[in-house]
């Protein structure tokens, strides 16, 4: 190792030791408390993730009793994290353990690899961190820390830099801290080379970082053009009869948060009429006929590339709901406070209606 990747190594970990975040997952390097950990970071913010970690845990300790749970019990156990088919990969890889492995999750990068929802980054974090294999784990936060130290030029996005950057990641990991280098990679990156305004002034690798010796770390690395963003309007419907909300079931192969429940929905153009839709929609999935909508709450949400404009409408029906195991009228007074996965945007607009 140059004298220079000794510096950057020895100080990135002296002062993760010194200075590192506390987290629920940390100091408990069982792979399985790892694997659910990473998964859940996955797009979403420690300080989203920290409060759902270990109710998580006591209730699936170990692949076991992941494996033996009822998908609905494991979605409301994450409900309001979003992006939910990680979550059941994550399911679906603890049954193929239990029925191929006795249970036992591999400590090698590569079988890691194969189980669903194990791509490279999260099978390197359960190798360096649950395993202390010498295996990297590469996200954008340790993209953009490697390409500000050594100064990359171009994207830095595309496989090969991904390789190039996992290839230094392990020429600097030092032995016998592979899963704190891992963990102290991703605080640098997340709280210190931050992608706007990097706070230079508190990281320990400054003296030999290349970008801010060139006096301009936020050019690295090279950004992707912006994708743009759609706006959408979604229209909710709180459909009451007697003391009851009707509820309806998104399908279990459905893209966006299956299995969920939510209110009667349309997705929509912005300049499109709500009434018109949400007609058609309560017609054909529940067989009721929409007489008459009035606004109640909005709200705005985003959702990857989606811009949402979210509108809550009281709706009079006539005729009788078909019945069904996808439909439901729930007690109103139980909404919000049942332990059913239930689509974020409902709880938004049920929050702050009128
Ligand atoms: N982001 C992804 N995994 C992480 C971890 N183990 N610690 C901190 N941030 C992370």
């Amino acid at each position: 190792m140059s004298g220079r990747d000794a510096r950057l190594a020895g100080a990135i970990l002296a002062w993760y030791r010194a200075l590192g975040r506390v987290m629920p997952w940390r100091g408990r390097p069982d792979p399985w408390a790892v694997w659910v950990s990473e998964i859940m970071l996955q797009q979403t913010t420690v300080t989203a993730v920290a409060p759902r970690f270990g109710p998580f845990l006591e209730r699936f300790p170990n692949v076991r009793a992941l494996a033996a749970a009822d998908e609905a019990e494991v979605l409301a156990a994450v409900s309001g994290l979003g992006y939910y088919r990680r979550f059941r990969a994550l399911k679906r890889a603890a049954e193929l353990l239990v029925s191929e492995r006795d249970a036992r999750i591999p400590d090698d990068e590569d079988e890691l690899r194969e189980l669903p929802g194990v791509g490279d980054y999260t099978a390197g974090a359960i190798a360096a961190i649950g395993f202390g294999r010498r295996a990297a784990a590469v996200d954008g936060n340790v993209q953009r820390v490697f390409s500000r130290l050594d100064a990359r030029e171009g994207r830095q996005d595309g496989v090969r830099a991904r390789r190039d950057i996992a290839a230094r990641v392990l020429e600097l990991m030092p032995a016998g801290a592979e899963g704190d280098f891992s963990q102290a990679l991703f605080d640098l990156g997340r709280e210190v080379c931050t992608p706007r305004s990097p706070r230079c002034e508190d990281c320990p690798a400054a003296a030999d970082c290349r970008a801010r010796a060139l006096g301009r770390p936020e050019d690295f690395p090279e950004r992707a053009p912006k994708a743009e963003t759609l706006d959408v309007l979604v229209a909710q419907a709180f459909v009451r009869r007697d003391d009851r909300v009707l509820l309806l079931r998104r399908p279990a192969d459905a893209a966006r948060m299956p299995g969920f429940w939510e209110l009667p929905e349309v997705w929509i153009a912005p300049a499109d009429d709500p009434r018109e839709a949400l007609a058609r929609e309560l017609v054909a999935r529940c067989g009721l006929v929409l007489e008459d909508l009035d606004e109640i709450a909005r709200a705005r949400h985003a959702i990857t590339r989606h811009r949402l404009d979210c509108r809550l409408f009281a709706v009079r029906v006539t005729g009788r709901a078909r019945r069904g195991e996808d439909l439901l009228w729930l007690p109103a007074d139980e909404l919000g406070r049942d332990d059913r996965a239930f689509s974020t945007i409902s709880r938004k607009l049920i929050a702050r209606r009128n």
